[in-house]
């Protein structure tokens, strides 16, 4: 069986960037910032991209493009067929099945509120709306038609759809943040969101570090795809030899920049609109677009359809690609084919996400407490492996390709990602166990 590659240089970056912007900045970015002191939690998290997040996505390409495998398959042939390293990838595997439950609960929301803005049903009560809507039988339900579309996609191969959709997406998502952003600095009191957001305040860091930290590292990683497989599968199917270390630069650079543009819609319009900014929880994002586009009259229901459309065609290309994990481990693993893969699948994620759509509480643990365990578990356990499995082959991979700069610090770069990054996220680890308990 030949390996499908990517069809264009181009397509793997794109898919790569499609995989990592979604609800993650969109959506979970405010929520995690709102929640965690706004600009200290910024602050920390960019850091934590920067250090962790973009020598961390080298380590995931550089096992992707060695292996050429799904994250089973690939840890088990680099460590000559350890079933440890094996059982690990399976983890990551089913860590995937978890987050893309919630996930479809969060994208079913973006479905609903596509559709009620056609409508202007949350017009003249945006802030009740969300909490009207978040879960229950009918979140069930637009949850399945959100995992019904990623499926559906997953089916219909690895390279069609996705490098085409991104290409559209990516610009038109800039677009709408930054000009809807630029309206929103117009209003009154948008300067306060402003402030909470971007004024370092370094006195909460301080104070609260420990809770932060957990947090921040589970949102970087999360909304880079990191530590659950996702970009090792995508870099599996690089066909030439390319520097990784630009890929993982711009990846980083792009998803960071469209996360932070979207802090830059949300806060001004929580504080203008007089919207608490930690109420609004999971629901900060909806709670003050929809504000906006009610203010706005007509004009608001178009700029709310092509909003949350465009989100939603994120979401969609993020979705397929945690998906595609478990479904490219059962074909390249199991020989099972790709129609009784994804339909298996599928199913199994139905199961979850509807424990996350029926129950507020679950999709609590799912989408907040486990998601930051989870990622911050899974990414060490990948870089321990390029550090001490792959060794002296991991800086030849990374050295393929690597242009003078990226080449300059390659062992620096190993340096990081088998010493020092695994002791900092099993740090994280720690102090978020321990706060956890008491
Ligand atoms: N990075 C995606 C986002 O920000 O929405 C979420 C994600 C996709 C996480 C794929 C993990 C993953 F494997
Ligand atoms: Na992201």
């Amino acid at each position: 069986m030949t390996r499908e590659t990517w069809k264009t240089r181009a397509g793997f970056i794109l898919a790569a960037v499609g995989s990592a912007v979604g609800l993650g900045n969109v959506w979970r970015f405010p929520w995690m910032t709102a929640q965690n002191g706004g600009s200290a939690f910024l602050l920390l998290y960019l850091a934590i991209v920067l250090l962790v997040g973009v020598p961390g996505l080298l380590g995931a390409f550089v096992i992707g493009r060695r292996s050429k495998r799904n994250p089973v398959g690939a840890l088990r042939s680099l460590s000559d067929g350890s079933r440890w390293w094996a059982a690990f990838g399976m983890f990551a595997v089913v860590t995937t099945l978890l987050l893309v439950s919630f996930y479809s609960v969060v994208g079913g929301w973006f479905v609903r509120y596509t559709a009620a803005s056609v409508t202007g049903s949350y017009f003249g009560h945006a802030g009740a709306y969300f909490s009207a809507i978040n879960y229950g039988p009918a979140a069930l339900a637009f949850a399945f038609v959100f995992l019904a579309a990623t499926a559906a996609i997953v089916y219909a191969g690895v390279e069609k759809g996705i490098e085409r959709a991104t290409k559209v997406m990516m610009p038109a998502i800039v677009v709408l943040l930054a000009a809807l952003a630029a309206w929103t600095f117009t209003r009154d009191g948008a300067g306060a969101g402003l402030d909470f957001y971007l004024t370092p305040d370094v006195a909460y860091l301080r104070a609260h570090f420990f809770d932060i930290l957990p947090a921040a590292v589970g949102q970087a990683l999360f909304t880079l795809s990191l530590g659950t497989g996702t970009m090792i599968t995508y870099a599996s199917y690089l066909g030439d030899e390319r520097s990784l270390a630009a890929d993982a630069a711009t990846i980083a650079v792009l998803n960071t920049a469209i996360g932070v543009l979207a802090g830059l819609l949300v806060f001004p319009l929580l504080f203008s609109f007089g919207l608490d900014v930690g109420s609004g929880g999971a629901g900060a994002v909806f709670v003050s677009v929809a504000s906006a586009f009610a203010s706005l009259g007509t004009v608001g229901r178009l700029l709310g359809v092509v909003f949350f459309a465009v989100v939603l065609l994120a979401a969609l290309s993020s979705s397929i690609s945690m998906l595609e994990i478990p479904v490219a481990y059962l074909v390249d693993e199991h020989g099972v084919s790709r129609a009784k893969a994804t339909a298996g699948v599928a199913c199994l994620v139905a199961i979850g996400a509807a424990a996350c759509a029926l129950s507020s509480s679950v999709f609590g643990l799912l989408a907040n407490t486990l998601v930051n365990l989870l990622m911050t578990a899974g990414l060490c356990g990948f870089l321990l492996f390029v550090g001490w499995v792959l060794g002296s082959r991991a800086l030849d991979e990374y050295r393929a390709g690597a242009g003078d700069v990226a080449r300059a610090v390659d062992g620096p770069w190993l340096l990081f990602v088998g010493v020092l990054i695994p002791v900092f996220l099993l740090f994280t680890l720690f102090t978020s166990v321990a706060s956890a308990l008491g």
